[in-house]
């Protein structure tokens, strides 16, 4: 992991503490499922607690299940520190707090994956998921920074269940590709994130 990302995540955990402002209000509850030929641009500027910004592609449903609550909700998309250019941004699944099914903004948010830790990508990045069933990651530039390799696997469509797993399924609803299957990037479900940091940092 090189010091740019250890650097990002460091931020992205910066101080815990919620303000008593209102929450952010998304635009409106995001999808948990998408179907074929969809891109995504690396064009959010939506601020969690100053500390970073995210561009949700997915929203899981949150655990609770009651829209009225408070809790938690998984999200995949981008996700950068937060300066002028999303320069360092992130193609990863992470936990927010939610209201009522609204994303809350002052709170900070945890990563528990991601895909390209080592090659963090900038602003006007794309996410894709091909018509031919590949998940896509390129930088603004078009070069090629990640993919599922799901390429002729008859994937229909993707989406994000209620414990954080990102999933490519087929027309019979069967997994061809999910994050859980990737740990590699994984941080332990449940860890702080600062926890998650000291320990890839002392690795
Ligand atoms: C959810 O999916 C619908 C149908 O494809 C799309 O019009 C809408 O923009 C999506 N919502 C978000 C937040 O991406
Ligand atoms: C996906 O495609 C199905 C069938 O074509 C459609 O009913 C559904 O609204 C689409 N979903 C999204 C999120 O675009
Ligand atoms: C975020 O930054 C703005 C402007 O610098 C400041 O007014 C606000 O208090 C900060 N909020 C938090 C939660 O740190
Ligand atoms: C991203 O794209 C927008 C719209 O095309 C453009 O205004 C902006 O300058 C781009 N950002 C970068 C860092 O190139
Ligand atoms: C996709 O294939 C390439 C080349 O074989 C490999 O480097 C990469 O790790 C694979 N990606 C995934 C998500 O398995
Ligand atoms: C997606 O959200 C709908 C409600 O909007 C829910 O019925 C469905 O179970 C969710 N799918 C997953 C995979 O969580
Ligand atoms: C796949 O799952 C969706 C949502 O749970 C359901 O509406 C659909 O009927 C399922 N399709 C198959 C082939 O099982």
């Amino acid at each position: 992991m090189g010091p740019a990302v250890l650097f990002f995540l460091v931020l992205v955990a910066a101080s815990l503490l919620p303000s008593t402002a209102q929450p952010w209000r998304y635009p409106h509850y995001p999808n948990n499922t998408t179907n074929l030929s969809t891109v995504w641009t690396n064009n959010g500027k939506f601020s969690f607690y100053n500390s970073s910004a995210v561009r949700p592609i997915l929203q899981g449903l949150s655990p609770e299940q009651d829209p009225e609550l408070p809790g938690f909700a998984f999200v995949a998309g981008f996700i950068c520190p937060l300066t002028p250019t999303c320069d360092m941004s992130l193609f990863a699944i992470f936990i927010v707090h939610v209201y009522a099914g609204i994303l809350e903004r002052f709170y900070p948010v945890q990563v528990v994956w991601c895909a390209n830790r080592a090659s963090p990508v900038g602003e006007n990045a794309t996410l894709e998921l091909t018509t031919d069933g590949n998940l896509v990651l390129r930088d603004a530039d078009g070069s090629h920074v990640w993919s599922s390799n799901t390429s002729g696997q008859s994937v229909a469509g993707m989406l994000i269940t209620k414990i954080g797993n990102l999933v490519l399924f087929d027309h019979k609803n069967a997994t061809v590709w999910q994050s859980f299957d990737h740990p590699t990037d994984t941080l332990v479900l449940g860890q702080s994130l600062q926890e998650g940091t000291r320990l890839i940092a002392s690795t």
